[in-house]
């Protein structure tokens, strides 16, 4: 079982009405990528999803960018063959995810758009119109997935909102995020539509044996947030199995790292906001590890979250209500 951190998730939270109060519009060049098209067939590897839908493995996540730090990264992302971009509407920088998407150039049935609903707005009715809200924001009238962010609040209704939407065309597919054991299983016992993924606090010292296990049986993938540890954490890139790995492979330990969610069979969507980073990140595709590494790798394993949310804590999730329009 995960030990888990419970107040943790509260740094992160606050650190995003930062976001809010910053923030200047960027402009950027209408610049196109004529090697796009045949770079993305080559680079972009994808999952096959439980409904049929192909998901790239690597995208480009924006918890805790600014909205001018978000649309610089999505842009650069897209630029250099991301096709998988996720945001969540408490992360208040969809207007500029949206924005990027729009001035890449990239056709939008090229790309896996990911945004997540927040449980201040669950029941049924409320989920409704932030479905809506999202798509306006975003600047979209489709979302390839859509994930309900916490298991907290009245998330079975909130499901149901998610289920119609796939109905009307508005929604692809529908995700989970932190979601676990009774939570996990009542929307399984509930859901017409299963749902495509789950994403978690997952790395190297947070492997999520069990649940992987669990989704494996559920044929529901397993996507990583927090891959490569979290913003401002190092100590898994520094473990010496990653700088022994880097030297071995002519990559960075954090390229390592991100190789081992690929063998482990998780998505990842990596967050940065260095361009130079964004392209590391998507570089991990020409080289594989070995059972014995996998194995070496296992030892830092400690199943244990730094964000994560459990018992008490959940229930003020739903309280903690923004305007999400708010943003720039
Ligand atoms: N569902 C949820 O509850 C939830 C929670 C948290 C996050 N997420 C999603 O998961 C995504 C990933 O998590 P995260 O961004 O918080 O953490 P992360 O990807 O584990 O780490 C991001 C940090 O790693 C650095 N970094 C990225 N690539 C690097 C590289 N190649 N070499 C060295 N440093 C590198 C970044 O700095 P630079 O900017 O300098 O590159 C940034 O500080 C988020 O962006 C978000 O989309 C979801």
């Amino acid at each position: 079982m995960a030990k888990i951190q419970s107040m943790g998730f509260l740094r992160g939270y606050f650190a995003i009405f930062g976001n809010v109060l910053c923030g200047k519009n960027l402009i950027l060049g209408r610049i196109r990528c004529k090697q796009f098209s045949c770079c993305y067939h080559l680079r972009m590897s994808t999952i096959i999803l439980n409904n049929g839908k192909p998901m790239p493995k690597i995208g480009i996540g924006t918890f805790l960018l600014k909205p001018e730090e978000a649309e610089r990264a999505v842009f650069i992302a897209l630029q250099n063959g991301y096709r998988s971009v996720d945001t969540a509407n408490i992360y208040m920088n969809e207007k500029a995810v949206g924005r990027a998407i729009a001035k890449s150039g990239v056709p939008r049935e090229e790309i896996f758009l990911t945004s997540k609903i927040w449980p201040s707005q669950f029941p049924y009715a409320k989920a409704k119109k932030a479905i809506d809200d999202t798509l306006r924001r975003l600047g979209v009238d489709y979302l390839d997935c859509l994930i309900l962010h916490q298991a907290a609040g009245k998330y079975l209704e909130a499901y149901r909102a998610l289920e119609e939407a796939v109905e009307e065309g508005k929604i692809r597919s529908i995700g989970l995020s932190n979601f676990y054991g009774k939570h996990f299983e009542k929307v399984l016992a509930n859901a017409k539509i299963k749902p495509v993924l789950n994403t978690l606090e997952c790395n190297p010292t947070c492997a999520q044996d069990h649940m992987r296990e669990l989704l494996a049986k559920e044929n529901i993938i397993l996507e990583s947030w927090y891959p490569l540890g979290g913003k401002g954490n190092t100590s898994i890139a520094e473990a010496p199995i990653f700088q022994e790995l880097a030297k071995k492979y002519n990559k960075t330990p954090q390229q390592v790292i991100l190789r081992w969610h690929l063998e482990r069979g998780y998505i990842i969507i990596p967050g940065s906001k260095s361009e130079n980073h964004i392209k590391q990140n998507l570089d991990i595709l020409g080289f594989s590890l070995t059972a014995e590494e996998m194995a070496e790798i296992a030892k830092l394993n400690k199943e244990k979250q730094r964000l994560g949310v459990v018992g008490v804590a959940r229930a003020f999730l739903p309280l903690l209500r923004m305007n999400f329009d708010k943003q720039e």
